[in-house]
């Protein structure tokens, strides 16, 4: 392990000392009338409802409440998470991250899943995707997108002439929300170190997000998915393209096509030469 991989894991876990693996964190709720938030599965059961769609209502204002940094926990984290970003990734860094992140208990969460689903990929990795939270299926394996949404992100990544081991694949939340709801603020601050860390580990030059929950926790917005895909935005440096989430997109097939038209924007991206 490289000297600022070794500082990277190790802010990790100050971060666990100071903060503890069993905190649980106040949670408020996101407030959005289009979130099935009564937590129903949605049309896909199994799978994440990744309640895009009703974003798209004509009329209905997103209210969604914007995760700030604060609740974030940005403040929360040591500088040397802050700064920290590796020269050099080896086979085996993500794994010591894994190691040290440990069975977290850090939110309710924990009490409900059969699995943490950390996140797969390689690392370093030009594009990584972020989905919302694991689903059933994923809970049960303990690996991201592996149920019918995940099959179609399969697809779209190898649309992109690519496959899922050159990407890597990980969500906000690590731990399944209880009948696929929303995770919750709090949820999502408990996570949120870790995710981080991933970035910084992957590196990639383009992050997409799958669906509302993803674009609007990283790029601390209520703005529609509808209205935030298409376009690049920036997260940690990264260039980001926000795109509807696949589970949505088995829901609302004609959707498919904004979709498609998102991945050739982020194909052309790394077809771009290096910085
Ligand atoms: N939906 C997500 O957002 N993530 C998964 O891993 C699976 C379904």
């Amino acid at each position: 392990m490289s000297e600022d991989v070794r500082e990277l894991v190790g802010a990790v876990r100050t971060y666990l000392q100071v903060h503890g693996r069993g905190r649980h964190f106040a949670t408020g709720s996101w407030v959005d009338p289009g979130s099935g938030r009564d937590g129903s599965a949605g049309a896909l059961g199994g799978s994440s409802g990744a309640g895009d769609g009703p974003d798209h209502v004509p009329g209905t204002a997103p209210v969604a409440e914007t995760v700030t940094d604060r609740e974030f926990g940005r403040e929360d984290f040591g500088s040397k998470l802050e700064t920290v970003a590796p020269a050099r990734i080896e086979a085996g860094d993500l794994d010591q991250l894994r190691e040290v992140w440990g069975e977290c208990t850090r939110c309710s969460l924990a009490g409900g899943r059969t699995n943490l689903v950390f996140g797969e990929g390689a690392a370093p990795a030009d594009l990584m995707f972020i989905g919302e939270g694991p689903g059933e299926q994923e809970d049960l394996q303990g690996r991201p997108f592996v149920g019918r949404a995940g099959e179609l992100l399969t697809k779209m990544i190898e649309a992109m002439g690519l496959s899922r081991d050159l990407v890597f694949i990980a969500n906000i939340v690590k731990c399944r929300p209880p009948g696929n709801r929303d995770p919750e603020p709090g949820e999502v601050t408990s996570c949120l170190p870790v995710l981080l860390a991933q970035i910084r580990l992957v590196r990639p030059r383009v992050i997409v997000s799958l669906g509302r929950i993803s674009a609007q926790t990283l790029l601390s917005s209520g703005t529609p998915i509808g209205r935030l895909r298409g376009r690049w935005h920036c997260f940690e440096g990264v260039d980001l393209m926000p795109t509807f989430h696949p589970a949505y997109l088995l829901r609302s097939p004609e959707k498919k096509k904004e979709a498609w038209q998102d991945l050739q924007l982020v194909m052309e991206k790394l077809r771009e030469p290096h910085a």
